[in-house]
């Protein structure tokens, strides 16, 4: 499709530790397309941070490294791309926040300074036009006192004012890409609410596509137009927001939904699947969910999945959809609790 801004293809990214060779992303591809919201959902671990910093070329390098694959950015791999470059992509095409902005504000400028180098660096502006824009964002973005924040440092403001004034400076450069790294869960509630209504209003009126990585599925059904999941370094399953939430195909992924909360029920148990994602290995054998799904076969012991299609953009890593199965005897036996729903 021609409306991809950013593709991610078979990406790998391994970290080179003394313990070994760690494949944090082990072949990660996907699609995002102009304007749209497409969630990455997954346990601590799974390699959400790491992709992301990959497409951004961020990786603590050493003792991490992209080793093959590539990030298409508008047809551009930037996954080779020469650090020239990638300064001009940064904060002007493709804008990040993270779940603690005080990382990326740099502490020793005013917010001011930092919102007009952004403004400037992407509108020829005098430096004066440049201080009421970035108070006029500022205001935008809901920061009681704007001409006054505008000269105050970081430290001065609390986490939840911190993060608008990220999203402030991703404004500002009008990016094709907002990548959002757990923007919300440091954030109580409220303010969490209207950060995302923020980055709602950037993908409907500057037609930001979002890449939002979370591990809430409340804000996933909120915000996404597509979700993909990721288990221990791999993309497990990829749908539309309806199809995931309503219709989940991944064992591992029906325990996700699972484990959310239901409004109006009484007796609130709450289910959590048992173990932990496995630590990316070199050596992994088989599905790495096998030792926590509950449908695993000896063929999932043996084999590592591919990631089945199911339609357009509809994709399950999971041998229950391997149409192989259907024929072959001592397969799995789907009659009674037909995991495929
Ligand atoms: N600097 C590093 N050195 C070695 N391994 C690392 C490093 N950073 C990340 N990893 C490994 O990469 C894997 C993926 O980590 P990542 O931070 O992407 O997970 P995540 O999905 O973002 O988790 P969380 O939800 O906790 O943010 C983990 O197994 C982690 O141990
Ligand atoms: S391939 Fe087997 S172990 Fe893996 S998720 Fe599917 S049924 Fe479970
Ligand atoms: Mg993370």
């Amino acid at each position: 499709m021609s409306d991809v801004i950013l593709e991610l293809n078979e990406l790998h990214t391994h970290f080179f530790t003394d313990s070994g060779e760690v494949p944090a992303v082990d072949g990660v591809s996907f699609k995002l397309h102009k304007g749209e919201v497409v969630g990455v959902v997954g346990e601590s671990g799974c390699g959400k941070s790491v992709t992301s910093l990959s497409v951004m070329q961020l990786v603590p390098n050493p003792p991490g490294r992209i080793v093959s694959g590539e990030v298409n950015f508008k047809g551009e791999n930037i996954a080779v791309a020469r650090e020239k470059r990638m300064k001009e992509i940064r904060g002007n095409e493709i804008a990040m926040i993270f779940q603690e902005p005080m990382t990326s504000l740099n502490p020793v400028y005013s917010i001011g300074n930092q919102l007009i180098e952004a403004v400037r660096m992407h509108k020829k502006v005098s430096k004066k036009e440049a201080r009421n824009k970035a108070i006029e964002m500022l205001e935008i973005v809901g920061i009681p006192r704007p001409s006054e924040v505008v000269d105050e440092f970081p430290h001065q403001l609390s986490g939840g004012m911190r993060q608008r004034v990220m999203i402030a400076m991703a404004m500002s450069c009008d990016p094709e890409v907002l990548i959002a790294d757990e923007p919300t869960t440091a954030l109580d509630v409220t303010i969490q609410a209207q950060i995302l209504d923020l980055m709602r209003n950037l993908n409907k009126e500057q037609d930001t596509a979002i890449l939002l990585i979370t591990h809430d599925l409340g804000v996933v059904a909120e915000m996404c137009d597509r979700v993909v999941v990721m288990y221990s370094g791999q993309v497990v399953e990829e749908g539309t927001v309806r199809e995931i939430l309503k219709d989940p195909k991944h064992p591992y992924t029906k325990g996700l939904i699972r484990s959310l909360p239901k409004l109006y029920e009484k007796e609130q148990k709450l289910y959590s699947i048992p173990g932990t994602v496995p630590k990316p290995s070199m050596d992994h054998v088989g599905c790495r969910f096998a030792p926590r799904c509950e449908f695993a076969w000896d063929r999932c012991v043996e084999e590592n999945p591919d990631l089945y299609e199911l339609g357009a953009e509809r994709k399950a890593r999971c041998f229950l959809y391997d149409e192989k199965e259907k024929v072959t005897e001592g397969g799995p036996q789907y009659d009674e609790a037909d995991p495929r729903g």
